[in-house]
């Protein structure tokens, strides 16, 4: 089993190598190997996705990712953003399914913004498309309005685009987790405004009929990031676009008491796959020893599970992580009176003794 790491910028290399710790802690025959990525890339060689990193993903069996980006490279032309290393290994690798659970851990049901009967017990899957639309829909850019309510006037655009296969395969997708789950389906659109998403609607609506077992709702984008607040037990699986995703995705963290928690999975059609904590490079806190490595730990439980066949050991991982909060330790973003507040380190550590 070879191992892409690809820690990125800010907090990325403290808690990635924590995740490293735990999956060596399993005794499995895994080769790592190492490379830079994001703004830790555009440092050493001029590229936040240098040539190197990128044949090192498509060379591995999966690919462990920390987290990319700092305000200090706002400034830099968008082509050599650290983003544009995470958005460019979705595309090259053709990540298209984005797997963003949100489980409330029981003994984070405290934790959470929400009052505790509202998140208690919560399990939903997001499902996130993850290489079309607004984000890489062309064409894009800058120019000078021909018409609109100030022509002459700069102007940018981008393009949302969503094709019937693109939507298809990720209808599919989500048909068939639900199918391991509680086989309910909300399919998130904005069908009343958008020709993309009722086309979106159309094709999950068409492919649904394949899969008569499973539930299927729709909602509109902005009554979804409502009933998430309202009723998120509602939910099972939400499948939708990039964008309602991304943003969704980040509103649902909430619930289960900190984003530092979220991990996730971006598979291919060959479910290989890229793993990532949902959190950013939180460059507040890096170098501090205070970010939470529990998403990056369960991000590698999940890459065990999909693209490296290892069921038990993913098990593992989730079971000690279990553990481990029930022992009373958290990181300060999960911190609650009455509980053990520890560092990364010490959280990663507490992770791999809760292995054995
Ligand atoms: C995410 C992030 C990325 C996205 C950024 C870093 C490009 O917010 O993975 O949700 O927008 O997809
Ligand atoms: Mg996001």
């Amino acid at each position: 089993m070879k191992i892409a790491v690809l820690p990125g910028d800010g907090i990325g290399p403290e808690i990635m190598a924590q995740a490293v710790k735990v999956l060596q802690a399993l005794g499995l025959p895994m080769e790592m190997e190492w490379a830079d990525v994001g703004g830790a890339a555009y440092e050493s060689s001029g590229h936040p996705l240098p040539e190197g990193t990128l044949k090192l993903a498509q060379a591995a069996d999966a690919v462990l990712f920390g987290s990319v980006g700092d305000w200090k490279y706002d400034t830099l032309e968008r082509a050599l953003r650290p983003e544009q290393a995470i958005l460019g290994l979705r595309k090259n690798l053709g990540l298209f399914a984005n797997f963003r659970p949100a489980i409330c851990y029981e003994q984070l049901t405290h934790a959470s913004s929400l009052k505790p009967e509202l998140v208690a017990g919560l399990d939903i899957l997001i499902i996130r498309e993850l290489t079309g639309d607004i984000y890489f829909g062309q064409p894009r850019g800058r120019r000078v309005a021909v018409d609109g309510h100030f022509p002459g006037a700069e102007e940018a655009f981008d393009t949302m685009r969503y094709s019937r296969p693109e939507i298809e395969r990720i209808a599919h997708v989500a048909f068939q987790a639900a199918r391991k789950r509680r086989g309910k389906v909300t399919s998130v659109d904005k069908a009343n405004v958008l020709e993309t998403f009722q086309l979106w609607k159309d094709v999950v609506t068409q492919v649904h009929s394949q899969y008569p077992d499973v539930q299927l709702d729709h909602m509109y984008v902005d009554n979804a990031a409502m009933q998430l607040v309202k009723a998120p037990k509602s939910f099972d699986v939400i499948v939708t676009g990039n964008m309602f995703g991304d943003i969704l995705s980040d509103e649902a963290s909430m619930l289960t008491g900190s984003i530092g928690m979220l991990p996730s999975a971006s598979l291919d059609k060959n479910n290989k796959g890229l793993y990532e904590p949902s959190h950013g490079s939180a460059p507040d806190i890096a170098g501090n020893g205070v970010a939470n490595p529990l998403a990056t730990i369960l991000s590698a439980a999940m890459m065990l599970r999909f693209s490296l066949n290892q069921e038990a050991a993913a098990q593992r991982i989730e079971a000690a992580v279990q553990k481990v909060l029930a022992q009373g330790l958290r990181t300060p973003d999960i911190y609650s009176e009455g509980t053990t507040k520890v560092g990364t380190a010490e959280m990663g550590e507490a992770v791999v003794r809760a292995l054995a």
